[in-house]
This record gives structure tokens, C-alpha cells and sequence, in this order.
């Protein structure tokens, strides 16, 4: 199929997660290039300063995106907002829980499901409609590195953000004949707020790190800024990519889970276990 070009600048967008990361980068990003940003986050404050930092038309909203009522309730709040077609949806938001599988507790596992997965359903059924009566725009879902990979110790993550993609693939094939896109992002790893957020109740590698240990291993690790993800998941969408990865690690990812779908972790264990050593050492650990 071809590809349509899906121009942003200048052109309304929503965004889930804008209080942090990588939704507030693609909401700095947006607002710099004219286009009026409806933004909305589960955090009030962080919200705010987003909004603060935005110079053109912005609709803030605190939303919790695992209630799909209050998700619709939103979507009509935007369809009175806007004064031009929506181009673009994205549904962005998410959390991040370490643990084993036999240690995990299915409380977490349920909230990092019900944010992670349910809350991009929630919000492609809320916006959709919208999309569908202009015949135009595009849903763009944020999936991970981890939506390609199955990794140790983020069985939850990994099997909700499959989710994302598999939901989103299958809506993507919905909608050809139509003009709305459906689009999967899968980040590697980014220098936002994602780790110190998460749930990690112990070490689950049994190493005795401190949930602050682990964050700063993480962000030791990433390769890519929030501001460069968002230019690079704008890029993707005004191009008409299907499917966009964001860093140089996820492409990594893509190349290995496709030349040896079996075997990728041989490989990806052992570039991230030296990562994670130059990582300590760079923090003088
Ligand atoms: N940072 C990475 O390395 C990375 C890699 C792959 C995928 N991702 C994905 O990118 C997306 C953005 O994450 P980020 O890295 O910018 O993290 P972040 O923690 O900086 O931002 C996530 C935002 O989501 C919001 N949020 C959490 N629960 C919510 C809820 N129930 N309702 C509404 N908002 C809620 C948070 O308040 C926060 O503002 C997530 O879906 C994440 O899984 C991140």
C-alpha cells in the first residue's frame, strides 16, 4: 500500500502522558510548530508545568486513562475544541513494573495492564469516532522495544505492550480504504521519568539494588532524549509509517527479533549486561 504523508505542524493533536517525557516532548514539539495540543495526564501538576512551557492554544485535562467513560467524556470536550480536523491521537501514556514472574503480584500486574493496554483501547475508542466522521488522521499508539522482545523481569510490560501492537496491526488492516492511519511506536530506551516511576517492590535479579539504583542504571542505559523521540515519532507519522522505532537500540531490537526470533536474547542479554556495566562504572559503582 502506499504510504499518505500526515502533515502535524499546525494541525490539532491529543496526547495522553503529556505531563512527562516523551508526551510532553511531543507536546513542546507540536506547540513550537502551531499546532494547538489537547494534553491530558493522570499527574495535575506535572501537567500544568507542560501547559506553562506551551506558547499556542493548549486543552489541558487530568484523566486517568484506564476510565474509558471518562476517555469518551474527553474525546467530546477535543470535538467541541477543535476549530480543524484532529491529526493526530496519541495514546502515549504508561507505566513501567520490574519483577519475576514468580515473585510478581497480580494487583501490579493488573494496574500496569489496565494503563498500559486498557488505556489505549480506551482512548482509540474514544477518538476514533472522531477520525472516522473526517475520514482522516491517525491513531498512534506507543508500544516499546519490549512489544518485539520478551525480556526477563518485565513479563507484565512486555505482554501489554505485545498487546498494544497486536491491537493496533489489527486496526491498522480495519482501516485501509479508509483516510484514518493506525500506527505503532516501539521506543528504545529514553531519558524520561519512566523508571523512577515505576513499581519495583525488590531487586528482581536478587542484587540487593535499590529502586533508585536501578532508575539511574536505566537512565545510564538510554540512548535517546525525549525531544529526539518525539522528532522522530513526528517524523514517522507525517511520513505514513505503519510502525516507527525510536532509537538506535530499537532498531537493534527490530533486526534481531526478525533474523533470529528464538535466539534474539542471546544477543540483546549480552549487549545490555555490558551496557549495564559500562552504565555502573560510568556512576563510579
Ligand atoms: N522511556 C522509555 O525508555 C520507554 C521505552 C519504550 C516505551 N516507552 C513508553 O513511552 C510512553 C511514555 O513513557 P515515558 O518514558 O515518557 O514515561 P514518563 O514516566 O516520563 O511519562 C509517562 C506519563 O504517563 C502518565 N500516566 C501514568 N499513568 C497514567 C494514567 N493512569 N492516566 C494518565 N496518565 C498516566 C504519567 O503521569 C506520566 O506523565 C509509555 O507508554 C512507555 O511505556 C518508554
Amino acid at each position: 500500500m502506499p504510504r499518505t504523508s500526515r502533515p502535524l505542524s499546525g494541525r490539532p493533536v491529543m496526547i495522553t502522558g503529556a505531563a512527562s517525557g516523551i508526551g510532553r516532548g511531543l507536546a513542546q514539539l507540536l506547540s513550537r510548530r502551531g499546532s494547538p495540543v489537547a494534553i491530558a495526564d493522570i499527574d495535575a501538576d506535572g501537567l500544568k508545568q507542560t501547559a506553562a512551557t506551551l506558547s499556542g492554544p493548549v486543552l489541558t485535562r487530568v484523566l486517568d486513562v484506564r476510565d474509558a467513560a471518562d476517555q469518551l467524556a474527553f474525546a467530546g470536550e477535543v470535538r467541541e475544541w477543535l476549530t480543524a480536523p484532529l491529526a493526530a491521537v496519541f495514546n502515549n501514556a504508561g507505566v513501567a513494573l520490574g519483577s519475576s514472574v514468580a515473585d510478581a503480584l497480580p494487583e501490579d500486574d493488573e494496574w500496569l495492564r489496565q494503563i498500559n493496554f486498557d488505556g489505549v483501547v480506551n482512548g482509540t475508542r474514544a477518538f476514533l469516532p472522531i477520525l472516522l466522521e473526517q475520514d482522516s488522521g491517525a491513531i498512534v499508539n506507543t508500544s516499546s522495544v519490549y512489544g518485539l522482545a520478551g525480556m526477563p523481569y518485565q513479563s507484565a510490560y512486555c505482554a501489554a505492550k505485545f498487546a498494544v501492537r497486536g491491537f493496533t496491526e489489527a486496526l491498522r488492516h480495519e482501516l485501509r480504504g479508509t483516510g484514518v492511519s493506525a500506527v505503532t511506536v516501539h521506543p528504545g530506551g529514553i531519558t524520561t521519568n519512566i523508571a523512577r516511576s515505576a513499581r519495583i517492590r525488590t531487586d528482581p535479579e536478587g542484587l540487593g539494588r535499590t529502586k533508585d539504583q536501578l532508575a539511574d542504571e536505566f537512565e545510564a542505559m538510554t540512548m535517546t532524549s525525549p525531544e529526539k523521540a518525539a522528532e522522530i515519532i513526528c517524523g514517522g507519522v507525517e511520513k505514513g509509517k505503519a510502525r516507527i522505532l525510536v532509537g538506535p537500540d530499537a532498531h537493534l531490537f527490530d533486526i534481531l527479533t526478525r533474523v533470529t526470533p528464538t535466539h534474539y536474547y542471546d544477543v540483546l542479554g549480552f549487549v545490555m549486561a555490558r551496557a549495564r556495566g559500562r552504565a555502573a562504572k560510568g556512576a563510579g559503582k
